[in-house]
């Protein structure tokens, strides 16, 4: 099917609601948290919101690496807020993590965070302070860092994914952190929008031209695996790192809460219409988008683009010393399971009991036996690392779910999954890992202060599922 001028201007003109996260925002940078109303989905009463400067998501931050961020924090909400800048390597009291590296900010107060930019990519701002409900409502944002010199393409495009739960009047469901979300894969929702709409009519795409997509998954729960057709795109950067350019493992662009993405795109140079799939979950695949090629390009050979490296400090694995962290609990918990398997079927009903009255404190997760909650900041770190030294970090996932764990302050390099090196050896500041799976990174710990360390699945975090470090 080829699209006419008209059609294509018309989709244009729908996915000007595209707009936020496409347009730059001014240097003096200002962040207004507050509650608002948005056009979630098309046809439908807008949805009562939270947003930065009310927009859904909220504007795109856009810098250029070297330079110094400098974005103040007006909180309108009716509760405490804080803003960290995910991904982004910033100085400890920077790190916007309430009761941790700040004070949360109170209603009508203001807080400026002041940071330089030494990585080029794609990051992402959200509150840090009772997140499972402040994302949701509609709290995050893109935060782009531009390298020194772009690299060419025809269109930069930035596509915030986001997964509501949604009354049928449109307007989020609450229940925020209950047991039956927080035991099982968080609170995956009814409704995926791209930057803050469900995608109406087809994106418009022309033909022939290069684009840089980049992809940030600010969901709860959700776990996204695109699949982009004839599209083929290129991977070319993760979590806002460089990577060496690849197509996709098993055609699948596959991002947990917090993970992004920097494809590459050379659309083909005839018209015609491409959809982009959602196939993670096997049970509920759906269309995330139909994508409408226009017009009539030149077909040009393209060589693979090539991102310049952030100078990241490499880590030393003949010298590092290595920590094993142990993930535990939820439903299906892998342990009850073989306990009730080696007693010949019959469960402990110590095992039961004590495991019930956890989960009902809202302990359902544990990192090395320890279950940490919100505010519960007063605890000892999981680990203390020196300053300078190079770590490798073996991560067991002995539960029966998914979780993106994520590691603040530092960036880490990808080793291995069950015991084999992972191709491209990435640098990433978040985890995917399936049930059962064993994974290892490593990293230099060069930034001083105590960093969160935590599932991002936010209601897993919120139901223990964090921890810090401390690097001194
Ligand atoms: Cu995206 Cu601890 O955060
Ligand atoms: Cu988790």
């Amino acid at each position: 099917m080829t699209v006419s001028r008209r059609q294509f201007l018309a989709a244009s003109a729908a996915f000007g609601a595209l707009g936020p996260a496409a347009r730059a925002q001014p240097a003096g940078k200002q962040l207004i948290p507050g509650p608002s109303r948005a056009a979630i989905v098309p046809g439908q009463r807008e949805t009562e919101v939270w947003a930065y400067n009310d927009s859904v998501p909220g504007p795109t931050l856009r810098f250029r690496q070297g330079e110094r961020a400098r974005i103040l924090v007006e909180n309108r909400l009716g509760e405490e807020t804080t803003v960290h800048w995910h991904g982004v390597r910033v100085p400890n009291a920077m790190d916007g993590v309430a009761h941790l590296t700040q004070p949360p900010i109170a209603p009508g107060a203001r807080f400026t965070y002041e940071f330089d930019l030494p990585d080029a990519g794609t990051f992402w701002y959200h509150p840090h302070a009772r997140s499972a409900e402040q994302v949701e409502r509609g709290l995050a944002g893109a935060f782009i860092v531009d390298e020194r010199a772009p690299p060419g393409v025809d269109r930069d495009l930035v596509w915030v994914l986001d997964d509501w739960r949604l009354t049928p009047e449109a307007a989020v469901a609450g229940e925020f952190g209950n047991l039956m979300d927080a035991s099982h894969a968080g609170r995956i929702g009814n409704t995926v929008t791209i930057n803050g709409r469900v995608p109406s009519a087809p994106f418009p795409l022309q033909a022939g031209e290069r684009l840089r997509l980049r992809l940030i998954n600010a969901a709860n729960a959700r776990v996204f695996g695109l699949e982009f057709g004839t599209l083929a795109p290129t991977i070319v950067a993760l979590d806002g790192h460089p990577v060496e350019p690849h197509a996709p493992l098993g055609g699948r662009v596959v991002l947990g809460p917090a993970m992004r993405a920097d494809l590459i795109v050379d659309v083909a140079a005839a018209g015609g219409m491409v959809a982009i799939n959602d196939t993670f979950y096997r049970q509920r695949i759906y269309k995330l988008v139909d994508l409408a090629i226009e017009g009539r390009g030149r077909a040009r050979a393209r060589t693979a683009l090539r991102l310049p490296a952030n100078p990241l400090a490499v880590p030393d694995l003949s010298r590092a010393e290595r920590h094993v962290m142990e993930f535990g609990g939820g439903m299906m918990d892998p342990r009850l399971m073989r306990s009730i398997r080696e007693r010949g079927g019959q469960p402990d009903p110590d095992m039961i009991r004590s495991m019930r009255e956890r989960m009902l404190a809202g302990h359902v997760w544990s990192i090395n036996g320890q279950s940490v909650r919100h505010g519960e900041h007063h605890h000892e770190p999981l680990l203390t690392l020196e300053r300078g030294r190079s770590y490798v970090l073996a991560m067991n996932n002995d539960t029966a779910w998914h979780h993106p764990m994520h590691l603040h302050g530092m960036t880490f390099r990808m080793l291995s999954r069950n015991g084999v090196a992972v191709p491209h050896g990435e640098w990433r500041d978040t985890a995917l890992l399936d049930p059962g799976e064993r994974v290892e990174i490593a990293f230099v710990a060069d930034n001083p202060g105590d960093w969160m360390f935590h599932c991002h699945v936010l209601e897993h975090q919120e139901a223990g599922m964090m921890g810090t470090f401390r690097v001194s």
